[in-house]
């Protein structure tokens, strides 16, 4: 099943129609392969860990196991959308593991940005496989590999992020039923799914999460302002027509203070950066030209509502220079 490629003349699929005869066939597939077996699957909540959940829901039901694990990096609102969205309307079988406290504490005091990023990816595995230990008679392991992951681990250009990282005693045989198909292909077919848009249809979201959005050693305080701050954002783009229009937007809260005015008083807090940039294959980035009205709305709300902000910046630096994100 790991070895299946992409046909050659295979239809680009564009259409609800062309979506539902790909779950058809997959829901029959998949049936065929897992039999009456167990299947296990990391649910982050992201566009193609969700459409192989719901697919899988579709045709084995409650065979699936699904952990959702919240490392306390998620977006507002995350966590509780993928609980509500699978566990009660879908009714999957999903195990939600609270690991914020356990990932933070790992976290704390580490300022390198690489050693952040490997801390988040080992510790993720860690719960991962401790939680796979503990459930009886699995046999598979679904993942959502797309058609562009094996392009680019062929090709060299990253290492195929969903192959392996669990221990010896974890090798379950690999379910991938959206393996064959291109990003956009996994969006139509999330939507024929019955999935919501905001999850078909969201921005990138790097797997390190909120954690490369605050720069430096993490700490909760500036975590949770980089999270309140993104909601915002994330509201007005959204109220404004600019969500779905803009390729990624989000902000950041660096590590430094500076001098401002709140009630009269002087006090020292931190800046937040907003960012909003589009490009075709992030290779390189464009600044988004956001009306300056938008921007002083935004502005408004955030030193109002966000905890230990007294000023808001607006990044003007397309990629390159800047990469995208921070870290
Ligand atoms: P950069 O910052 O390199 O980002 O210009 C390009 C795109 O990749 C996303 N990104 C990541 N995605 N894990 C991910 O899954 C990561 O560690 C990571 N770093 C960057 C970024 O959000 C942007 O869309």
């Amino acid at each position: 099943m790991t070895d299946i490629r992409r046909p050659e003349n295979m239809e680009r699929i564009t259409t609800p129609e062309l979506a539902q005869a790909f779950i058809d066939e997959q829901v029959k597939l998949l049936r065929e392969q897992i039999g009456s077996d167990k299947v296990l699957l990391a649910l982050s909540g992201g566009v193609d860990s969700s459409v192989v959940a719901a697919l899988l829901i579709k045709a084995v039901g409650d065979q699936l196991v699904a952990v959702h694990v919240n490392h306390g990096l998620l977006r507002k609102g995350e966590p509780e959308q993928v609980q509500r969205v699978f566990r009660d309307e879908m009714k999957a079988n999903l195990i939600y593991v609270d690991a914020v406290d356990r990932f933070l504490d790992k976290l704390a005091g580490v300022s390198d940005p690489e050693q952040k990023r490997m801390i988040i990816g080992g510790e993720f595995i860690e719960v991962f496989a401790e939680e796979a230990r503990k459930l009886d008679g699995i046999k598979f392991l679904a993942q959502g590999t797309i058609w562009p992951d094996i392009l680019e681990s062929e090709k060299g250009i990253k290492a195929h992020h969903n192959a392996g990282g669990l221990p010896e005693d974890l090798r379950f045989e690999l379910v991938e039923p959206v393996r064959i198909l291109f990003k956009d292909e996994v969006r139509a077919v999330g939507s024929a799914l019955g999935l919501p848009d905001n999850m078909v249809y969201r921005q990138p979201f790097p797997g390190p999460g909120l954690g490369v959005r605050c720069p430096g050693a993490i700490t909760r305080d500036r975590l949770e302002a980089v999270r309140e701050a993104d909601a915002i954002l994330r509201e007005e783009f959204a109220k404004n027509g600019l969500e779905g229009k803009v390729w990624q937007y989000f902000t950041v809260v660096p590590d430094f203070k500076s001098t401002g005015i709140k009630d009269g008083e002087r006090c020292f807090e931190w800046p937040v950066i907003i960012r909003a940039v589009n490009t075709r294959d992030a290779m390189t980035a464009t600044v988004e030209n956001v009306p300056f009205e938008l921007m002083q709305h935004i502005t408004q709300r955030i030193i109002t509502e966000v905890k230990g902000v007294n000023r808001v910046l607006y990044d003007f630096t397309p990629k390159p220079t800047a990469t995208i994100e921070y870290e």
